[in-house]
């Protein structure tokens, strides 16, 4: 069968970077059965036959009106698509859309009328905030990793940055990768406009957000970064987690370490 990708190198490569970030969700057991989702803003690859493909599904609504995004293309995780099935076969388990003129609704385009993620709403309307905000980020990330979930259900640790400290102390470099801290949205139903608006929220400080008692929203220029500061956070949650089963506390890096090492790496916070 033919596909969109073929003859597009460039945007064959994005969408293979998709696949491979699946692949490493599946294999670290945060993706059970359809769990999470991934998007990318892939407009800056779509050429003239592109923009003149028909849709290949109905005018769909995405509940809400998101002006920046009038004309901008997107591939989208199928939903209720197994990221172990994206992860060798991402266009039969994930499509690429058009966002129509009006701003609220959209169209699939290729390769197959997959409808795309529950979550789109708050991958739409943050896409929509990164070109409002000039912003390079193109990619975003939802995924369900264990150990961080895990501390999601204990009250003290969902206080503000309460968690970023934490983590960040745990081991060097998930500050120096992962410098913006990890953001709390909360307990909403999965899918909800709530869940969007309250993401956006967040996303203004934070690049990775937790859900609370579900999962995590990492945004980035690309997918492999948007992975890559989820891993280095869900590291330092394994770290705590394995010095609690070994029976104690973790000291933790020191505040002198953790500010000698801001200034080293010209970290924000
Ligand atoms: P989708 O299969 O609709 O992408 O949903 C997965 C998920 O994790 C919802 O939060
Ligand atoms: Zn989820």
């Amino acid at each position: 069968m033919s596909s969109i990708l073929d003859e597009r190198p460039a945007l064959r490569k994005k969408v293979e970077d998709v696949a491979e970030v699946a692949g490493y969700l599946w294999q670290k057991g945060w993706a059970e059965r359809n769990g999470g989702n991934i998007t990318i803003n892939i407009t800056s690859n779509v050429d003239a036959d592109m923009r003149q493909m028909p849709a290949i599904s109905p005018v769909m609504d995405i509940g809400i009106t998101l002006p920046e995004l009038k004309g901008q293309y997107f591939y989208c995780k199928g939903t209720g698509k197994r990221m172990r099935d994206l992860a060798r076969h991402p266009m039969a388990n994930g499509s690429i859309i058009r966002i129509l003129d009006d701003c609220k609704s959209y169209v699939i385009i290729a390769d197959e009328a997959v409808q795309p993620t529950s979550e789109l709403p708050s991958h739409l309307l943050v896409h929509n905030w990164f070109i409002k905000k000039h912003l390079p980020y193109r990619a975003s990330l939802h995924t369900h990793p264990i150990e961080l979930v895990a501390m999601s259900h204990h009250k003290p640790f969902l206080g503000k940055d309460v968690l970023s400290r934490l983590l960040w102390s745990m081991i060097p470099e998930t500050k120096a990768f992962c410098p913006r801290g990890l953001g709390i949205v909360p307990y909403k139903l999965p899918s909800s406009n709530e869940l969007a608006q309250a993401t956006l929220e967040q996303l203004a400080d934070y690049d990775v957000v937790m859900w609370e008692k579900h999962g995590v929203f990492a945004v980035d220029t690309d997918i492999i970064s948007a992975f890559d500061q989820v891993d280095v956070l869900n590291k330092s949650a394994q770290i705590y987690v394995s010095a609690r089963n070994m029976g104690f506390e973790p000291d933790g890096m020191t505040d002198e370490q953790m500010k000698e090492m801001s200034v080293a790496f010209h970290l924000p916070k």
